[in-house]
């Protein structure tokens, strides 16, 4: 992703411009859940989770995450957030799913971490003058998008219309400059042709907060997006008059091994679905649980105030190298395979609703709905090489690429291309 000429711009445009974050997080545990939603709602459908590892199915929400998590695997040791989206799944001709492997972004080394996201956190830039930022507060939970939706039926005029999209990657090219999310570069649903170098997925969070609610009943109508068109500059709604730091996150599908025609659906329509049994990515939708130790993260976006999102360049924080963000890792509870494998149907209760009306729960559920206390994985990571440089290892033009041996502890990073190591 190329965030260098937005900057740039801002910038020159904005005398008061303020920082952001840039990080990767790795998988932590990938399972069938979903305690953010109304039951009798939503399905659980298969998650990928990242961040601290105090991450529980019950979700009880007087676990503090920044005291009870050991370890975290996200760069920075202070975030022991979680996060968490659905997968997607590819699905053959002959009706069976697996589920798409998951690779680094671009610019987010050294180091290949295994699955996951980057994660980024924006200070407020102007014109806006809401520039005074809340960064959250413990307990705080929020969501963004539906996973029943299945058509396009935002307003284009509102922030929300590109709060989830998609980039079609071809080859290593990062694709459209600036900030992502807008039509015709990002789509609101999946891809419809062949992304040669994979798709990734971009989600805004809302940035308004009623300062009152750290998660209501239905974990969205405490937050809200801005004012207007875009999600940079503009103004907090006056029912949601606090300023929250702008959490956006990017997770890269490694949509390579599937990328012959002849894999695809007879019709020539794309073969991925979310989790959810989405074919269409208008459902595409994530959660948050606020996690970072004590002033941390308002140190983080006071102090951090270099354009660049290195995570080199926020000294107040504590980076830990990929090895150590890869190997944090929590057991699945839920006994049941959902990756690695080819499976008759998605896990769970989530048939494929192809819209464009709402999907529907379905009535009977036969589902695994019991949990079990399994061990921690003692399996390697699995990591993908993607066909981009994380990093770069000599002088570089490009000011977001991090060099490969700027955090102390680093192993080498194999080029793209590379076989990659030993799952
Ligand atoms: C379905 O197709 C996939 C992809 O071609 C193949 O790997 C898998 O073995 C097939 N499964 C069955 C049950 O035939
Ligand atoms: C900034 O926001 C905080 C929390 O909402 C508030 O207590 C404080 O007074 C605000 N500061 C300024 C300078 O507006």
């Amino acid at each position: 992703m190329n965030w260098n000429l937005l900057v740039v711009a801002v910038a020159l445009a904005a005398p008061s411009v303020h920082g952001f974050l840039r990080f990767g997080c790795s998988n932590l545990v990938t399972e069938r859940f979903d305690p953010l939603v109304t039951p009798g709602q939503v399905s659980p459908h298969v998650h990928q989770v990242v961040g601290g590892n105090a991450f529980d199915l019950t979700m009880d929400p007087n676990v503090d995450l920044a005291k009870a998590s050991t370890c975290t695997t996200c760069r920075f040791k202070e975030d022991k957030s979680n996060y968490w989206t659905a997968v997607l799944y590819f699905k053959a001709r002959n009706g069976s799913y697996i589920r798409v492997p998951q690779m680094s972004n671009h610019n987010t080394g050294p180091g290949l971490q295994s699955g996951g996201m980057t994660v980024y956190y924006f200070q407020p830039s102007a014109p806006t003058k809401d520039l005074n930022i809340t960064a959250f507060a413990p307990g705080f939970r929020m969501l963004v998008g539906n996973p029943m939706r299945r058509k396009d039926d935002i307003d284009p005029n509102t922030a929300a219309a590109q709060a989830t999209s998609f980039r079609c990657f071809q080859g290593a090219d990062p694709g459209a400059i600036g900030a992502p999310g807008a039509p015709p570069g990002d789509t609101f649903h999946l891809p419809k042709q062949v992304c040669t170098g994979g798709i990734r997925s971009n989600i805004y969070f809302p940035q308004c907060w009623d300062g009152k609610n750290l998660d209501p009943a239905d974990h969205q109508s405490h937050v809200a997006h801005p004012v207007g068109p875009g999600f940079f500059g503009t103004d907090c709604p006056a029912t949601h008059p606090v300023r929250l730091p702008l959490l956006f996150m990017e997770i890269n599908w490694d949509t390579r091994p599937f990328n012959d025609k002849k894999l695809w659906p007879k019709d020539g329509s794309q073969p991925f679905v979310f989790s959810m049994g989405d074919p269409t990515g208008y459902g595409q939708h994530a959660d948050y649980v606020f996690g970072w130790e004590g002033d941390s993260l308002k140190r983080a976006m006071d102090q951090c105030t270099v354009p660049d999102g290195l995570v080199t360049s926020c000294t107040t924080l504590t980076l830990q190298t990929t090895e150590q963000m890869n190997n944090c890792r929590v057991p699945v509870k839920v006994p049941e395979v959902v990756e690695n494998k080819w499976l008759k149907q998605l896990p769970g209760c989530n048939p494929i609703q192809q819209g464009p009306g709402y999907a529907t729960m379905v009535k009977r559920c036969n589902a695994v709905s019991t949990t079990v206390n399994a061990h921690l994985p003692t399996y390697a990571p699995s990591v993908v090489v993607p066909p981009w440089s994380v990093c770069n290892a000599g002088p570089t033009p490009e000011p977001l690429t991090p060099s490969c041996d700027s955090i102390p502890g680093e192993k080498p990073v194999p080029a793209p291309g590379a076989t990659p190591p030993p799952a």
